[in-house]
């Protein structure tokens, strides 16, 4: 069996608890968790991480030659398709080493990478005209901080992506995770209703454009039954899998004049 095949049945096992083999999965803390997924999280046919780029590529606006921000961008997904969009400068901050230093890998993004926690940017402000982030605020128990930040460092106008595990998914027993070995593991996570990231992100200066409950369809039919977890999918696509904001940085809330230069 190929390791992208192997790695494959891992991520779908995985992706939610009813999905997953029968076994106590053990459950550890997010550093711990990227430490140890990082070197197989690219090498895994998700069907979350599919069905996501799925729903926000078409919805992302021109990339030309704009400032981006990749927040918790992990190995770089995001980040390296925006750069092959044209967007420059492009920068990823994130707080696991091991994550990073595969982003590194990848040439495009190399150099552009920082290690820093989403609730605390090393950016002047309005310094980014597009941010995104990633199946990660359930990481983050402070939503305020983390949309503070981003209403300082994106200018007013700016686009903004924010997905993550759809709460009814997190609801219905889904969890983050992967299988290392013969372990399923699981990442502990705060999730966050759709009520708590609005109230956090439109008071900190976001206009919320589009609100998505996105659910598995037949383009991520191929990865469930290439893991022999086929039986699963018609129940899996009931649920709303993931959950995709697009807000937009309005220029009313508290604008902060551009400051050259780190903080
Ligand atoms: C599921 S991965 C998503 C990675 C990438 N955004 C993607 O979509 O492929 C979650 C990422 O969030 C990062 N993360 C978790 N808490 C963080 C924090 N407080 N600040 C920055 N990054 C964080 C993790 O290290 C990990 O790389």
């Amino acid at each position: 069996m190929s390791e992208r095949f192997k790695a494959t049945r891992s991520a779908i096992l995985d992706c939610s608890e009813r999905l997953s083999s029968p076994g106590s999965p053990v459950s550890v803390s997010a550093d711990e968790g990227y430490q140890r997924w990082a070197p197989t999280y690219d090498l895994t046919l998700n069907p979350l991480l599919s069905l996501e780029e799925r729903y926000v590529t078409p919805l992302l606006p021109s990339m030309m030659g704009k400032a981006v921000l990749d927040v918790a961008c992990g190995t770089g997904r995001w980040l390296e398709k925006l750069v092959a969009l044209g967007a420059k400068p492009g920068v990823g901050i994130d707080l696991s080493t091991a994550m990073l230093r595969i982003a590194a890998t990848k040439i495009p993004i190399a150099g552009r990478l920082v290690r820093a926690n989403c609730v605390q940017f090393p950016f002047a402000a309005a310094s980014f005209d597009f941010a995104i982030c990633s199946l990660a605020l359930s990481h983050v128990r402070d939503l305020t901080a983390v949309s503070r930040e981003l209403a300082m460092t994106l200018k007013p106008g700016a686009d903004l992506f924010v997905s993550d595990l759809h709460p009814e998914a997190d609801a219905q027993g889904w969890r983050t995770g992967f299988r290392d070995g013969t372990t399923a593991v699981r990442i502990k996570t705060v999730p966050h209703s759709v009520a708590e990231i609005l109230e956090s992100f439109c008071p900190a200066g976001f206009d919320c454009c589009d609100l998505i409950a996105a659910r598995l369809g037949e383009p991520e039919e191929p990865i469930f039954i290439h893991a022999h977890k086929g039986h699963l999918f018609q129940s899996a696509r009931e649920v709303p899998a993931v959950l995709i904001c697009r807000f937009r940085r309005n220029r009313s809330h508290g604008d902060v004049e551009h400051v050259e230069g780190p903080r």
